[in-house]
């Protein structure tokens, strides 16, 4: 059984969808979650919800794409939590369209939100860990890293989150900090109920299970890759996509 009793945690991105889900699963194993998203309304609505049941859980407006806005929240965070033991980077965005037809503007979009902020989040954070000796990082890149047609901008970011990832685990093992992926398949969230319904049957249809994922079937394996328990596997890209990518 996972007990995050004690722990500090961080979910980017979550006032909705796969990072609220997140968030929810790690307020239910007793963990102090701070979440941050760049909607307001969404992440005190967020946290209204997740307070229920007497969840320990706070939230802040942060664009992780935001350098300086980064660095004030996670000060913020260590100052009223003297510590941060996960960091789950989950705010992600798609600007999708053809190759040759992507605006440069598209493809920045893009890679500022879903690389270049999991990079800003990241790096003084992994500081903390380093010196806390202990902690997780779990970044959620997506069954598109390996390519998909009209997402050369998502697919290119999150085929860079991959390389941080490893890059972070191989540097930070030693101070029993453990960096993996997981790339989430075709879950149902905001992010891909705006597809045509043609498009949805299609997706769904290539996967295995016969089903979308929900949002807790991704912070399942988030639970358990944030807990004492998943000390030992580090680096890993891991799908939660029903089979979608095998
Ligand atoms: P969503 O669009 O439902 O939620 C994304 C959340 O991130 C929103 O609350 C949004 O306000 C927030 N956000 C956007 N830009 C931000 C920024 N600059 N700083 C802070 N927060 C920001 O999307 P969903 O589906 O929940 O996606 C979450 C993550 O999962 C993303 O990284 C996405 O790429 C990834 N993913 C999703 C899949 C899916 O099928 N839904 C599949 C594979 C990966």
């Amino acid at each position: 059984m996972i007990n995050l009793t004690g722990k500090v945690a961080i979910v980017t991105g979550a006032a909705r969808g796969l990072g609220f889900g997140i968030a929810e699963k790690l307020v239910n194993l007793n963990a102090t979650v701070i979440i941050n998203d760049i909607d307001k309304a969404g992440v005190d609505a967020a946290v209204k919800t997740l307070e229920q049941n007497d969840g320990k859980v706070f939230g802040y407006v942060c664009n992780v794409a935001n350098e300086q806005q980064v660095n004030e929240f996670v000060d913020q965070v260590l100052t009223e939590n003297e510590r941060i033991d996960i960091l789950v980077n989950n705010a992600g965005i798609n600007r999708d369209g053809m190759l040759h037809k992507m605006t440069s503007e598209q493809w920045k979009t893009v890679l500022d939100v879903n690389l270049t902020g999991v990079f800003h989040m990241t790096q003084p954070i992994s500081k903390i860990m380093r010196e806390q000796n202990g902690g997780r990082i779990i970044n959620i890149s997506s069954a598109s890293w390996l390519g998909n047609v009209g997402q050369a901008n998502y697919a290119a970011a999150k085929a860079g989150v991959v390389g941080l990832t490893k890059t972070a685990a191989r540097e930070l093992a030693r101070y029993d900090v453990t960096a993996n992926a997981i790339c989430p398949g075709f879950i149902d969230t905001d992010m891909t109920r705006g597809v045509p319904e043609k498009v949805w049957d299609m997706m769904v249809s290539k996967i295995p299970a016969g089903r979308a994922g929900k949002p807790e079937d991704v912070a399942n394996c988030i639970s358990f890759l944030a807990s004492d328990q998943a000390s030992y596997i580090n680096g890993e890209v891991i799908n939660v996509g029903g089979g979608m990518v095998l």
